[in-house]
């Protein structure tokens, strides 16, 4: 599917949920050597980004906004794979321990897997394929889709645009556990952003370069070495 990259709608998004994602600034580099990556990786990332720690306090705090918003309303949490399946749990566990400790007599989420591909290594496509799931399910529910990062916008762009052709759904909000800062951004915002990173392709905590990182718990920039050894992974 091949859509204009222009911002969703406005009656989509309420912004005023959207709070300040955590700045990792354009300098910000720590060195490998102080963290702990598994021998398969060690020689293949030039920096750490966002350490693991910091992921899973930032992922609690994004579920402490969302549960604080939907107070008392059952949401419908849309998983976008293959990159936001981490985010995804660990969201989903952060959301369920705050939700069984309040006491409150309502269900806090069901949720679906959709299926959204533009990247081949480190270029999108500008071309975006969904599958995986009947949109329709969505009509009057409150729907937040968990993604694992916003680059150009455009996937999430062409999901919302792919939706509003079947579907009204009671709201639309989006979940990214990053935003890139890119002169190619059209425009898209995140409404529950974990961090704001500079423009450089980064992998770990799900987020891939031909299918490989995604088991690396930090989020890092690839090494010339690192690029070199999966140029060519075939999954
Ligand atoms: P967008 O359509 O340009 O916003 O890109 C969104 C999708 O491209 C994400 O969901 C990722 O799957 C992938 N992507 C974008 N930037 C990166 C990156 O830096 N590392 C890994 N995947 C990325
Ligand atoms: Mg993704």
């Amino acid at each position: 599917m091949r859509v204009a990259c222009s911002p969703a709608p406005k009656e989509q998004l309420d912004k005023e949920s959207r709070r300040d994602p955590f700045f990792i600034s354009d300098d910000l580099s720590m060195d490998v050597n102080h963290f702990y990556l598994p021998a398969h990786y060690t020689d293949s990332l030039q920096e750490i980004l966002v350490p693991h720690g910091m992921i899973v306090d930032r992922v609690e705090k994004l579920a402490a906004d969302i549960t604080s918003d939907y107070n008392g309303h059952t949401i419908h949490l849309i998983c976008v794979l293959k990159g936001g399946s981490t985010f995804f749990y660990d969201l989903c566990a952060a959301l369920r321990r705050m939700h069984d400790y309040s006491n409150q007599n309502y269900i806090p989420y069901t949720f679906d897997f959709i299926r959204v591909k533009s990247y081949e290594g480190t270029e999108s496509t500008g071309k975006v394929e969904i599958s995986g799931m009947d949109v329709k399910t969505l009509e009057g529910k409150h729907v937040v889709f968990v993604e694992d990062i916003i680059d150009t916008g455009l996937t999430m762009t062409s999901l919302m645009a792919h939706m509003n052709e079947f579907v009204k759904p009671k709201s639309v909000r989006v979940a990214s556990l990053v935003e890139k800062r890119t002169s190619r951004s059209c425009g898209f915002k995140g409404d529950y952003v974990g961090f704001s990173i500079p423009d450089k392709f980064i992998v770990g905590y799900c987020l891939d370069f031909n299918e490989v990182f995604r088991d690396l718990n930090h989020i890092g920039v690839i090494s010339k070495e690192g690029f070199e050894k999966f140029k060519d992974h075939v999954w």
